[in-house]
């Protein structure tokens, strides 16, 4: 068995096994992925054939680990936690002392035997119907000022991630930004069109309120498509809002900790979208 860095020449493995775990998926994914930590997205390799992969991603001070998926056929021999040490192991040899990961229930157990702790549950939530009414007006985020929006998410996300949130813009069909009168940015979000649904996040907002102007904005011209998001779990006015705009639950997640609480400790009432389940 291998684990070697991913390249572009594994989009079909990778677009595959995630379609098949019914996982939001486009091919700009694994690009923004590579472009993003060209050395830290790995695959399992048993004589040529491509057996699991797995992403990490790094910023300045903390790392996630996501898209952690073994062929059905390898399941249950160890790969995966091996694949997961692999994972935990190059971030750590970059020096980063806080790693964070969503883990869906098949994942728990292994990230506990890493002496990961339970940090939070993260919901999926699912949108499916026509565009809700629309809230007040919010402007077109493109990449002018984009220092401004890359500021507030690392108040809220507490870590600075421009550059990931840079290509996500780029990956966007449509990404809206909210000011207080005074002119001063207060919230943002970005849709992603998926192979298999669009997905809406990160929505960092100061209230409920400027969250629900985002939200309703990126329910527009949804196509009847199925709308995904997370959301962290202790943000109660925040599922409320989901509820209130017709999501519903959609599966449960659980943010998983290994390392000091204090690194990257973001302001979960104001993050109304995750990025992505795989970098936070
Ligand atoms: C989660 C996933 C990556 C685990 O991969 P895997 O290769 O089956 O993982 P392992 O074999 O290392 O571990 C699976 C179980 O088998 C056990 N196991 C480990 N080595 C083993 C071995 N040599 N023989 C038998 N069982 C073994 C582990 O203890 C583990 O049990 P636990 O989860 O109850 O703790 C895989 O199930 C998968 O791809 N699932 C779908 C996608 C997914 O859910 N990804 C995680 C999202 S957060």
């Amino acid at each position: 068995m291998l684990i070697r860095t991913m390249t572009l020449d594994d989009m079909d493995f990778f677009v595959s096994q995630c379609l098949r775990e019914c996982w939001a998926v486009a091919p700009s994914w694994l690009e923004t992925h590579l472009a993003h930590d060209p050395d830290g997205c790995f695959l399992v390799e048993v004589d040529g054939h491509s057996i699991g992969m797995m992403t990490t991603t790094c910023y300045r001070q903390t790392g996630w680990m996501g898209n952690r998926i073994i062929d059905s056929a390898w399941r249950g021999k160890g790969v995966g936690t091996q694949l997961l040490r692999h994972g935990f192991d190059y971030l750590r040899g970059l020096g980063i002392k806080t790693i964070r990961v969503e883990s869906e229930e098949t994942s728990i157990r292994q990230c506990h035997q890493l002496e990961f702790e339970d940090e939070l549950r993260s919901p999926r939530m699912l949108y499916q119907g026509g565009p809700p009414a629309p809230g007040k007006e919010v402007a077109e985020l493109t990449t002018d000022n984009f220092g401004e929006i890359a500021a507030l998410d690392a108040e809220v996300f507490g870590d600075d991630r421009m550059r990931f949130l840079e290509l996500m813009l780029k990956m966007s069909d449509g990404a809206w930004k909210a000011h207080r009168p005074t002119g001063d940015v207060c919230g943002f979000i970005m849709r992603l069109p998926m192979m298999n649904c669009l997905m809406i996040g990160p929505c960092v907002a100061e209230d409920p309120e400027t969250a629900s102007d985002l939200i309703r904005r990126a329910l527009q011209k949804v196509d009847d498509k199925p709308v995904v998001a997370s959301i962290p779990g202790t943000n109660t006015a925040g599922l409320e809002l989901h509820r209130s705009l017709g999501f519903r639950f959609g599966g449960p997640c659980l943010r998983q900790r290994w390392g000091p609480s204090e690194i990257g400790a973001s302001k979960l009432d104001n993050i109304f979208a995750l990025a992505t389940g795989a970098a936070g």
